[in-house]
């Protein structure tokens, strides 16, 4: 029995998903001690402040999904230099209605991949920036940039390059001991 659920995101909606191959790796390398469940975000509906009064199905099922979560993993694409549309929608949902924002003091770390070179630096200041304002402790290092080059990871989730794998392993380890020192020093409210 792992120690902390983990639930995680992926930020792509795409059936081709590099962040999901990305996601099989992280779950192969994650400790023990890490239990992962993904938390969907496909089906949610653009969120609007008039759904606050009452959540649809779709984003009650994404709030208590990350209610029953000790940390999230955000694994996310860079689009056109931000995160996709698709996970920002999701974190709006997570935010509200006001005064019942999920993500606060929720444990975080953000990591991603991309075809391009710089591996979504971008995308994961630009998430970090917004984790911040919602006020969830994150993991500040290591920092990881993907770029996802053919064949780097398998269809299997496994890591073909060993320093890659390397980064991936140690990534995970301290998200573990991330959480242990978030949740021991101050244990989240329930
Ligand atoms: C991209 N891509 C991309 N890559 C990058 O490094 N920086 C960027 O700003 C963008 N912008 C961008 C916009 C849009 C709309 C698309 C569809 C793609 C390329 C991107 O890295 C590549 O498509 C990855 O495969 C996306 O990850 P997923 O969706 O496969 O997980």
């Amino acid at each position: 029995m792992p120690r902390f659920r983990v639930g995680y995101i992926i930020g792509s909606l795409s059936s081709k998903s590099i962040n999901r191959l990305l996601s099989k790796a992280l779950i192969r390398l994650a400790p023990a001690g890490l239990g992962l469940v993904e938390i969907p975000i496909r089906d949610l509906p653009l969120y609007s402040p008039d759904y606050d009064a009452d959540y649809p199905p779709e984003g009650r099922a994404l709030k208590d999904a990350m209610a029953s979560v000790d940390a999230v993993l955000f694994i996310t694409p860079e689009y056109n230099r931000a995160i996709p549309g698709a996970l920002k929608n999701a974190i709006d949902w997570l935010s509200r209605p006001h005064g019942a924002n999920s993500l606060s003091r929720k444990p975080s770390a953000v990591i991603g991949a991309s075809t391009g070179r710089i591996g979504t630096a971008i995308a994961q200041q630009n998430l970090r920036s917004i984790l911040s304002f919602c006020g969830s402790p994150q993991m500040n290092w290591p920092e990881a940039y993907i770029q996802l080059t053919p064949g780097l990871i398998t269809s299997e989730g496994e890591v073909t390059d060993p320093p890659t794998e390397k980064l991936l392993r140690s990534f995970m380890d301290e998200f573990g001991e991330f959480i242990v020192r978030v949740t021991t020093v101050l244990p989240r409210e329930t």
